[in-house]
């Protein structure tokens, strides 16, 4: 390939659904000729015409200059045959999610198009390297893979398999960077970068239902409370089950069925109840059209001060040990400060409050031979706001009294606490380490570069973080642990932390001893 893409080249878009009319839009606003093609007699028209009225609502409301906009809609014309792309520079493919249908259609093309055309595909989940598989010239095909809304979402994933040549992913790199996205490279593999380190968002908290742990409302409050904009049930339902349980069922399989990637028998049934989402009108919520009995967002912290007792002890760091500092400074208390402790959080009379570590708090009490101990969530953004909640639980040995006081304790550091049951590493610990961990085994295996995975989930899923960002706040050492205790509570393949996030464990550790 030695033609350079610039906004000059003619682009010929296939499928004029949701995708292939978004990516019209953007190519057409960066300046190019476009044809838009649909197979469906009509289509194309009609969604030129769709495009055109929303547009206008944005020239009513100010937001878009009238100009621009029929400058925009008049470069694109819908095409009534696939012959129309002989003069194309660019083929961007968004027709059904099948491969063989996607196949015929770039062989047929191959006989129409000449020789320097890029051919790009916007799959969501098929192999790029495979789709190339019968082509001509399979070093000219990319995977040029954006997300919907396609004109708001900032991300596309510039797919290359086995046979792309790196010229041709690096045009495309360049052209999207043009039509203002921010591209990252990817390697084909399942999933790519987001479908892929995003699995366990959903997996968790599938996990965690399937157990009982809490409510979906309950899980959804603790991990918006980790500053994730929506939580996984919501989320979900917004996506709709059955394509959410596609892609975890397609990633599934295309890792010959890795129990990592099991998909979840919870999102199962409702797929096969027609419960949906907000499509259908239920799914983990019910969503009447106007009133959506939607997660509750936990009413904010009142000042609430530290339970009595007579000895107090702060052990090691972090946003809520931080907290109790100013407040047993500000209530005047006596407390014993262990800053190098083996653990966080406080300690009461004996009883504990410790931050999970990956253990049930069972196990803790069992092993540490204290009766009260609670354990709370890990705190996913470095400044949550108050009165964000903050998932807890209690050894089924514990007191009442001392769950009364250890829920107390993390009201007045300014959390808002929501009782799960004594499951191990809560809900923002095993979620946050489990992100990390699949982002970890996404770049060991080369799909991308750490900073295009934490680029690729803030823009594609609108994390508030990276998983490596994450991981930077933390200890690998410590996200290992946890990962390996999830392991061996739960026994079986999904909790098998990434040999990369291991060695950096261990080299951590070489560097502190
Ligand atoms: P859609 O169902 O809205 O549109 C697909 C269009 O392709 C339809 O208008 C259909 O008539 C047309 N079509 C089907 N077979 C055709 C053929 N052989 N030749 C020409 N046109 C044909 O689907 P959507 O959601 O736009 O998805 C399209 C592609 O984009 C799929 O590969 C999908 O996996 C991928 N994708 C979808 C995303 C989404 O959120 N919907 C996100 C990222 C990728």
């Amino acid at each position: 390939m030695t033609r350079p893409l610039d906004e000059r080249s003619p682009v010929f878009v296939i499928g004029a659904g949701i995708m292939g009319a978004g990516i019209a839009q953007v190519a057409a606003r960066a300046g190019h000729p476009v044809q838009l093609y649909d197979a469906r007699e009509g289509a194309a028209a009609d969604a030129k015409r769709k495009l055109a009225a929303s547009l206008d609502a944005l020239v009513m409301k100010g937001r878009l200059a009238p100009e621009f906009v029929q400058a925009t809609v008049a470069r694109i014309t819908p095409a009534t045959a696939i012959d129309e792309a002989a003069g194309a520079h660019l083929v961007v493919e968004a027709i059904v999610e099948q491969a063989e249908t996607k196949r015929a259609l770039f062989a047929q093309l191959e006989a129409v198009v000449d020789a320097d055309c890029v051919l790009a595909s916007n799959t969501s989940s098929i192999s790029i390297t495979a789709l190339a598989r019968d082509l001509q010239r399979p070093g000219r095909f990319v995977g040029m893979h954006f997300f919907n809304p396609v004109p708001l979402m900032k991300l596309v994933e510039v797919v290359s398999g086995l046979q792309t040549e790196p010229a041709v992913a690096q045009a495309i790199f360049g052209l999207a960077e043009r039509w203002s996205k921010t591209p990252v490279h990817a390697r084909s593999t399942p999933g790519f970068i987001v479908n892929r380190i995003a699995r366990p968002y959903y997996a968790e908290t599938l996990a965690l239902l399937q157990e009982r742990a809490a409510e979906p409302a309950v899980l959804d409050a603790c991990l918006r409370g980790a500053g994730f904009r929506m939580g996984p049930c919501e989320l979900m339902d917004l996506i709709g089950h059955d394509t959410n349980f596609a892609v975890t069922a397609s990633v599934h399989e295309a890792n010959f069925g890795d129990r990592r990637f099991v998909p979840s028998l919870v999102q199962r049934e409702l797929v096969d109840g027609g419960l949906l989402g907000r499509k259908s009108g239920r799914g983990f919520y019910v969503h009447a059209e106007l009133t959506v009995t939607g997660p509750a967002t936990p009413p904010a912290a009142s000042a609430v001060a530290l339970p009595s007792a007579a000895r107090w002890r702060v052990h090691g760091h972090g946003a809520l040990v931080e907290r109790w500092l100013e407040g047993l400074a500000r209530e005047g208390r006596a407390f014993e400060r262990v800053e190098d402790s083996a653990w966080s959080g406080l300690e009461l009379d004996g009883a504990q409050l410790r931050q999970t570590d990956g253990r049930p708090a069972a196990q803790v009490a069992a092993e540490t031979a204290v009766r009260d101990v609670a354990l709370f969530d890990r705190v996913g953004t470095t400044e949550p706001a108050a009165g964000s909640a903050l998932a807890w639980s209690a050894s089924g040995g514990a007191t009442e009294a001392w769950q009364a006081r250890a829920a107390q304790c993390l009201q007045a550091a300014g959390w808002q606490p929501q009782r799960l049951r004594d499951v191990p590493g809560l809900v923002v610990a095993r979620t946050l380490a489990m992100l990390i961990n699949e982002a970890s085994d996404a770049v060991l295996q080369g799909v991308c570069s750490a900073p295009d995975a934490d680029l690729a989930m803030k823009l594609g899923v609108n994390y508030p973080a990276g998983p490596f960002e994450w991981l930077a706040r933390w200890d690998a050492r410590q996200v290992v642990a946890l990962l390996d205790r999830l392991d061996a509570h739960y026994r079986g393949e999904r909790y098998r932390a990434s040999p990369a996030l291991r060695e950096q464990a261990w080299l951590q550790e070489a560097r502190t001893t």
